[in-house]
């Protein structure tokens, strides 16, 4: 008989196992589809898993976008909507939770992160001038550019490096900073862009002596920070594991902190705010909030629904109440970290540290003999949903675009597939699927063969773009 090993995590990482603060109370019926299948929904998808029919995933991981399991506390919420056009209570609910939890003086909801990041780039963003951002995202630089703003990343070198161990790479570099505004003049920088944590570095975190720095530096110059809050709890998690001096601080209190330094926030409240769909804007300016209060009208909807139902609104308060709770945030990110130790075991390429939301394979350390331009990330994507109907995302070159000036590809330094987890949706048990099956593509990478782009969208065309095998 094989000498008993260690079953569980906890006893594997000599430490006591955690478990999530909830149960469950519906469950949903998972598809189990054949290879064959998958070839033939793959194909037709143009070897983009932004295509696939959901009916044919298993585990999604496509996204942790709106893909949260509300709780009973949140459905029962959807039944105090308050459908007014004006003035819905289940709107004061959310602007007082916002209040109080992140700090901000003004409110405008939006029906998703990208509505609001349309909104504050159309109020605040001249034609020419700068942002300077710790790495771009997708969306919010395209309405920025669309505003246009001229996208500058200063993040730290080592948020470019996906083996770097650096705790908060998603920092800015104060000294890019200074240099742009040494370069165009304080006058010329719309605001600086911080978003934490960092999607498209790996999820990773911005500390809170970086922020504070930061807020020194603009204070000199007179220049407006605001946040990207999308993955913020999560940003204040690794703040309290990570950085001396908050071991001991809440969640709570840690959030607000940080926010503090910042002057304006938007928010996809799909992710770190645990509904399936609402977004918003917060602001302590009264000049800007009547601005962008005036915008929300044009584009959204009225200043107190801004494109949400009033249930949603509701769903939303209740939400950000729940998603501020240490023991949640705990067994949120607990998660994506279990799945990340499974494959750094098997010394799988990920970006390391292992992110919040998030485990981002590293597709050039996985298929080194594949040039950035026959997509490895997205083949990979490709090769792991055949394995075993696992959906996940490219997060390399398809995502970054052309350079709007030259229309040449960008080609970001990070080329990586990302496995989203949605917060409170699968179990342990899944997650072990999820690490076998990854294991399985990695095992035959050397036979993989890459892909070229047959159909490619003006705008974000990783969404719709379309891929053949070469
Ligand atoms: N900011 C960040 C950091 C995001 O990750 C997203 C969306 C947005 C803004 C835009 O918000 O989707 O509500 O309009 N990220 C999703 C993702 C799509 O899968 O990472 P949205």
């Amino acid at each position: 008989m094989n000498a008993p090993g260690p079953r569980t995590m906890g006893q594997q990482f000599g430490r006591r196992s955690w478990a999530e603060p909830w149960k469950i109370k519906m469950v949903e019926p998972l598809t189990v589809t054949t290879r064959a299948e998958r070839e033939r929904a793959l194909a037709e998808a143009g070897y983009n898993t932004f295509l696939l029919k959901s009916e044919d995933v298993y585990i999604d991981l496509l996204t942790d976008s709106g893909t949260s399991a509300m709780s009973d506390r949140q459905w029962a919420g959807m039944m105090l909507g308050d459908e007014a056009y004006a003035g819905s209570r289940n709107f004061y609910h959310l602007e007082s939770a916002i209040q109080r939890i992140y700090g901000y003086r003004y409110i405008v909801p939006t029906h998703q992160g990208r509505g609001a990041e349309h909104l504050i780039s159309q109020a605040v963003i001249k034609r020419g001038q700068i942002i300077p951002g710790n790495m771009y995202f997708t969306t919010t630089r395209l309405h920025q550019e669309l505003a246009g703003g001229i996208f500058h990343d200063v993040i730290i070198d080592e948020a470019h490096d996906p083996a770097d161990l650096h705790p908060f790479k998603g920092n800015v570099d104060l000294d890019k900073v200074q240099a742009l505004i040494d370069l165009h003049g304080a006058g010329n920088i719309a605001y600086i862009s911080v978003a934490g944590t960092v999607n498209m570095a790996g999820g990773q975190p911005v500390s809170m002596a970086n922020i504070r720095a930061l807020r020194a530096l603009c204070d000199r110059h007179g220049v407006r920070i605001y946040l990207d809050a999308t993955r913020m709890m999560e940003n204040a998690y690794f703040i309290q594991q990570r950085e001396a001096g908050y071991a001991e601080r809440s969640i709570a209190q840690i959030l607000k902190e940080f926010c503090s330094y910042t002057d304006a926030a938007w928010m996809s409240a799909k992710k770190d705010n645990l509904v399936n769909i609402g977004g918003w804007l917060a602001v302590n300016d009264r000049e800007l909030f009547e601005e962008l209060r005036n915008l929300v009208v044009v584009y959204e909807g009225l200043h107190t629904y801004g494109g949400m139902a009033g249930r949603d609104l509701e769903a939303l308060a209740i939400g950000i109440e729940e998603s501020v709770r240490d023991d949640h945030i705990r067994s949120r990110i607990g998660q994506v970290l279990y799945l990340g130790e499974l494959l750094a075991e098997w010394d799988i390429p990920i970006v390391r540290p292992i992110g919040g939301h998030a485990i981002f394979l590293d597709a050039k350390a996985f298929y080194p003999h594949l040039a950035q331009i026959e997509f490895p990330a997205q083949t990979l994507a490709a090769e792991l949903y055949l394995d075993s109907g696992i959906r996940s995302m490219e997060r390399g070159i398809a995502s970054a675009g052309r350079d709007p000036q030259t229309g040449d590809h960008h080609y970001p330094k990070l080329e990586l597939t990302r496995l989203t987890i949605p917060r409170r949706v699968y179990t342990q048990a899944h997650m072990d699927v999820v690490a076998e099956s990854v294991k399985a593509v990695y095992d035959a990478r050397a036979s993989t063969r890459g892909l070229r782009m047959g159909y490619e969208p003006k705008y974000l065309r990783f969404f719709q773009a379309r891929f053949e095998r070469l």
